[in-house]
């Protein structure tokens, strides 16, 4: 993907601005950024706090692939985000249907908008900071890597690097150029191979607060082949899931 970046020192929500452009007629690969967000804004209506330090950042994607699979693409963004973090040496996870987790803690948020002949892939990545988000444990690079640091575990190279969201957002593209040319080539398979690889819960007890308010229970056995959750609700029960958000014993 060829990136186009427009950077800009305040937005409301660079989501909103790719949403924008994008009507505009702007190409793929344009990249709205942000240093901080005055109204960010996460999944189910809820606000992404967006202080100075962290990475805010919306691309405009026009696939080719078939607009019933553009979902795939927040396991396509999952990843990109996890290969940013072995960049920058952490450890990392991901829970259904878009978190990256650093032991435990939400590292970043993915908010996809999708309209007929576009989506807007919208990137927040904690680096510097570490917004309180209710009801939700959260960690940044920055405090993943002062952690690696007590332990004495982090390699000296990567202790010399540069932090900041400008670093962080040239790893996410590179990163997001390789897993969407890869979804775009190959399509859903092997981007589900690599995140099932990564994917916590699996084979444990989780529950499922869906959209409507009801909460489903039972055992994760995994994605579908469109990114569907599935649980184990009962002998021979199974549930298959869209749209909530995963609680863990
Ligand atoms: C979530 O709720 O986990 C998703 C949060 C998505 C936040 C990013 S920050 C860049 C882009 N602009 C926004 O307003 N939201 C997304």
């Amino acid at each position: 993907m060829i990136f186009s970046v427009q950077i800009f020192d305040e937005l409301e929500s660079t989501n909103t601005t790719a949403l924008e452009r994008a009507r505009e007629n702007a190409d793929e690969g344009t990249i709205i950024v942000a240093k901080r967000q005055s109204f960010g804004r996460g999944r189910n209506n809820r606000v992404w706090s967006s202080p100075v330090g962290n990475l805010y950042c919306s691309t405009i994607l026009r696939p080719q692939r078939d607009q019933q699979e553009w979902g795939q693409l927040s396991f396509v963004c999952a990843l990109s985000i996890g290969s940013v973090l072995d960049d920058f040496s952490l450890e990392w996870k991901l829970k259904w249907p878009n978190d990256v987790l650093c032991r435990g803690a939400k590292v970043s948020g993915i908010l996809l908008e999708k309209e007929s002949n576009f989506i807007i892939a919208g990137i927040g990545i904690n680096v510097l900071q570490v917004p309180h988000v209710e009801g939700r444990i959260v960690t940044s690079i920055w405090q993943e890597y002062t952690a690696l640091q007590q332990q004495s575990l982090l390699i000296a190279s990567a202790v010399e690097r540069i932090l900041d969201a400008d670093q962080v957002r040239l790893a996410l593209q590179k990163h997001l150029t390789y897993w969407y040319d890869l979804w775009q080539e190959q399509g859903f398979q092997p981007i589900r191979d690599a995140w099932l690889q990564k994917a916590v819960g699996l084979n444990n007890r989780l529950k499922v607060s869906l959209p409507s308010g009801k909460i489903v229970e039972g055992v994760m056995l995994g994605i579908d082949a469109q990114g569907v959750l599935e649980i184990k609700t009962g002998d021979d029960m199974l549930e298959k899931i869209t749209a909530g958000d995963v609680f863990f014993d």
